[in-house]
């Protein structure tokens, strides 16, 4: 297994095999709100999509963020803490900033794109393991095109537990990960983190600090109009 870390959406790395982070929050919210039982996520690149989606689908609610704070008129915004109880419906249609439009542009160039956070990362190194896959772009969503290092240091921590053959760049996350004493340090480091911050959302940060608690590995199954369906 050769492993690439892309650390800007720009870098259009192709491989049969892509994982996408956008760890605070996009991922890891997609992550807990499969594992809490929600069927699906529509996941959108624009607002207006996302409204169109969830009209057009007669058992969904609407969540996301701009400015990391939640859309009005949307039943949820984009912590992963408000989907930890009962799905409110059959598919959470999502919007955020980043990490759905990564996912989209993922979906249009790798054949298995999976959906990756440190809440589910020991299953997503297995699952990536089990696909045979000669070859695994880990594809950070940073932040308004720039690198992020909360999505680059989980970016080098799955590298790092990928093992295989690391290229330069899967190298250098893995040291950029190593240079850090724990999740929550790396996490925290980022302009991500800061943006939570100003939102009074830093509860966010311990909750997607925490490792493999969550055995799910959600993927891109197909598109619906224009989203990215993710189960
Ligand atoms: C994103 O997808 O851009 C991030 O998740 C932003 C956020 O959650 O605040």
């Amino acid at each position: 297994m050769r492993v690439h870390v892309a650390f800007t959406p720009s870098e259009e790395i192709l491989a049969p095999l892509g994982i996408v982070i956008d760890v605070l929050r996009a991922t890891s919210t997609i992550t807990q709100a499969i594992a809490s039982g929600y069927e699906r996520v529509l996941c959108c690149a624009e607002v207006h999509e996302a409204r169109a989606a969830a009209a057009a689908t007669g058992d969904a609610v609407l969540g996301g963020e701009r400015d990391a704070v939640r859309i009005d008129g949307f039943d949820f915004g984009n912590s992963p803490r408000e989907f930890t109880g009962r799905p409110a419906a059959g598919t959470l249609v999502l919007t955020t900033t980043n990490g759905t439009r990564l996912l989209l542009a993922a979906a249009a160039r790798s054949d298995t794109v999976l959906v990756g956070s440190l809440l589910n990362l020991g299953a997503l190194v297995a699952e990536a393991h089990a696909s045979g896959a000669e070859d695994v772009a880990v594809l950070c969503a940073g932040v308004l095109g720039e690198l992020a290092l909360d999505d680059a240091y989980v970016a080098g921590r799955i590298a790092e537990s990928l093992g295989g053959e690391a290229t330069d760049s899967a190298a250098a996350a893995i040291r950029l990960a190593r240079s850090f004493s724990s999740h929550e340090e790396g996490l925290s480091s980022s302009q991500s983190a800061r943006n939570l911050l100003e939102a009074g959302l830093e509860e966010d940060l311990a909750f997607c600090a925490r490792e493999s608690v969550l055995e799910v590995v959600p993927r891109f199954s197909r598109m619906v109009g224009t989203a990215a369906e993710v189960r």
